[in-house]
């Protein structure tokens, strides 16, 4: 009888903890379902809260729609035709980009023996020939070319070639390389106003803008405790800050900018921060439209939520500082007035400014500015138990090219501050006169938004004039415009080299507008690739694999 008892409890004991482990379990479950609906639910209420409900009921439509289509595109005669019209267009491109002709010499290996100077000069005047590379001293093309002069070209190249060899990797080497750097981010500190604070050079505006995302993502990581970083940007902000945000894993939500002034919506950006938000952004001047945002407003969400700002001055550079002094800052009829946007401003703790743009240094160079050195520290990549020694860097290069440097210093003292004061004047005299003339004189046309500076976009107000239709013609004319969608636009970003091209450029382009309205062809580069790009949900997939095409035809030897 008692061992039956003592059975009987044993098993009901047995149970008891089968049960109570299987309660701790399913409690466990419970709990990390709630954890899972909690978190899922508050992801996407800020997203909501970002992005609005209709947005996101548009960005769900399109995501449907988006696979409605790919998977009837996945049909065999769907996906031969689409194939057969890639491989057309993949075509297109290469003829466009690689040399073509009896006289093109591929060299595909290296050769037996070293070849002259006298041979490689000679080669490069032929391939230069027979593509067309000095198109651009014609000072038909937007932005792209930053030349500041046949003489300071020379004095780049004489500084490029005393340091051809250096590498600020090793400053105990080039100590010179390193004093000239300092000395560089030092001088673009104070053209910002800041000269307490601290910067680093880069390789261009797209290093210095990556650079300033990682600070603030590591920044906000330390300091707060955020792993699920969120950055806020106005939809006129640099591809770059997507391209950083992509490599370092950080969500951005892009505000759409005023349809009028096409300056960044302060009130929807405020309401897209959040607990994760680690920065905003604004821009003086954008690239699409070369308007500028409201700096003191941005600065002001940033001091308020503890978050920071960076300011893209990349292609501002060396005009951006200057407008005050030059006189042009309060604009004219109203129009074209330049805000505050620098270190003096409230709540701005980073700027980009690149030097190989109105700085007019050697391409591949750029500097990012911290309100201090504090924050700096947060850019740096350090590993001190490398086995190949402690390795510490300041941005994402390693070796760096001294060269550039020297030649970015040399470009700095050649011009001087007067030498950027007369730029500024004669370009953003050049931007101003176009768009008060397209203003004044172009009835088909109207200007984005009010741009401070030297870029100045265009679309059309005429329900027969294709802008992009207008770009292709303008094309056919030698003006390498740059298309914009979001309205399609094109715009043009003036250099010293467009200077003297008003009138020409003013000519052309009526010309090129009467041509759309009575002939056009729609069959253009720009029509085909931005006409798509927004013609369909597929677009920009469609777009996306052009433009891989396009990266891959680059290597095509
Ligand atoms: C406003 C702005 N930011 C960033 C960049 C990126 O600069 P980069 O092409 O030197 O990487 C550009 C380039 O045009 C720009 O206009």
């Amino acid at each position: 009888m008692s061992t039956t008892v003592k059975k009987v409890t044993d098993f009901l004991g047995s149970n008891r903890t089968l049960l109570s482990q299987r309660s701790l379990y399913d409690n466990f479950k419970s709990l990390l379902f709630i954890y899972f609906l909690v978190t899922q639910s508050l992801k996407a209420e800020r997203h909501l809260r970002a992005r609005g409900i209709l947005t996101t009921f548009k960005e769900f439509y399109a995501w449907i729609a988006q696979r409605v289509i790919f998977l009837l595109l996945r049909l065999p005669s769907a996906r031969a035709k689409v194939k057969a019209e890639m491989d057309k267009a993949k075509l297109d491109i290469e003829q466009s980009l690689c040399p073509q002709g009896a006289d093109v010499v591929r060299y595909l290996s290296l050769p037996a023996e070293g070849q002259s100077i006298e041979w490689i000069l000679s080669e490069m005047d032929n391939m230069d020939q027979q593509s067309g590379t000095l198109e651009w001293k014609r000072g038909k093309i937007s932005g792209a070319v930053y030349h500041g002069g046949e003489d300071l070209e020379k004095v780049i190249v004489a500084a490029y070639q005393h340091y051809c060899v250096s590498n600020p990797l090793h400053p105990s080497v080039f100590p010179a390389v390193r004093k000239m750097e300092a000395e560089i981010v030092a001088m673009c500190l104070r053209l910002y106003n800041n000269p307490n604070g601290a910067g680093t050079m880069t390789a261009g505006g797209t290093e210095s803008i990556i650079m300033a995302v990682k600070t603030y993502r590591d920044w906000a990581r330390a300091t707060k405790g955020i792993t699920e970083p969120e950055m806020v940007i106005p939809s006129s902000a640099h591809a770059a800050f997507d391209k950083g945000a992509a490599y370092l894993k950080i969500k951005v939500h892009t505000i759409p900018v005023d349809s009028v002034t096409r300056k960044a919506d302060i009130k929807r950006m405020k309401r897209a921060i959040n607990s994760n938000t680690i920065m905003l952004v604004g821009s003086t001047i954008n690239f699409p439209d070369g308007n500028q945002d409201d700096i003191v407003a941005l600065g002001a969400l940033a001091s308020a939520y503890n978050i920071g700002l960076h300011v893209d001055c990349c292609l501002g550079s060396f005009i951006v500082p200057y407008l005050e002094k030059a006189g042009l800052a309060e604009g004219s009829n109203g129009k074209y007035k330049l805000h505050p946007f620098d270190f003096r401003v409230n709540g701005v703790t980073s700027i980009s400014c690149d030097t190989h743009k109105y700085g007019f240094a050697p391409k591949g160079t750029s500097v990012v500015m911290y309100k201090n050195a504090a924050l700096r520290r947060f850019q740096y990549y350090v590993y001190p138990d490398w086995s190949g020694g402690v390795y510490a860097s300041p941005s994402l290069s390693g070796s760096r090219p001294g060269a550039l440097i020297a030649g970015t210093w040399a470009a700095m003292q050649y011009m001087g501050d007067k030498g950027y004061l007369d730029s500024c004047r004669d370009i953003v005299t050049c931007a101003r006169n176009i768009a008060n003339t397209i203003a004044s004189s172009i009835p088909e046309l109207y200007i984005l938004g009010s741009p401070p500076a030297s870029v100045v976009a265009f679309g059309s107000k005429h329900p027969k004039v294709n802008i992009l239709e207008v770009g292709d013609m303008m094309l056919k004319k030698g003006w390498h415009l740059n298309g914009l969608s979001g309205p399609p636009a094109l715009h043009i970003a003036c250099t010293r080299l467009t200077v003297s091209m008003t009138d020409t450029f003013i000519a052309d382009l009526k010309d090129a507008i009467k041509e759309a309205k009575l002939t056009p062809s729609g069959k253009g580069t720009m029509v085909a690739l931005y006409g798509l790009g927004n013609s369909s949900p597929v677009g920009p997939k469609m777009v996306t694999q052009l433009a891989e095409a396009f990266l891959d035809t680059m290597y095509k030897a």
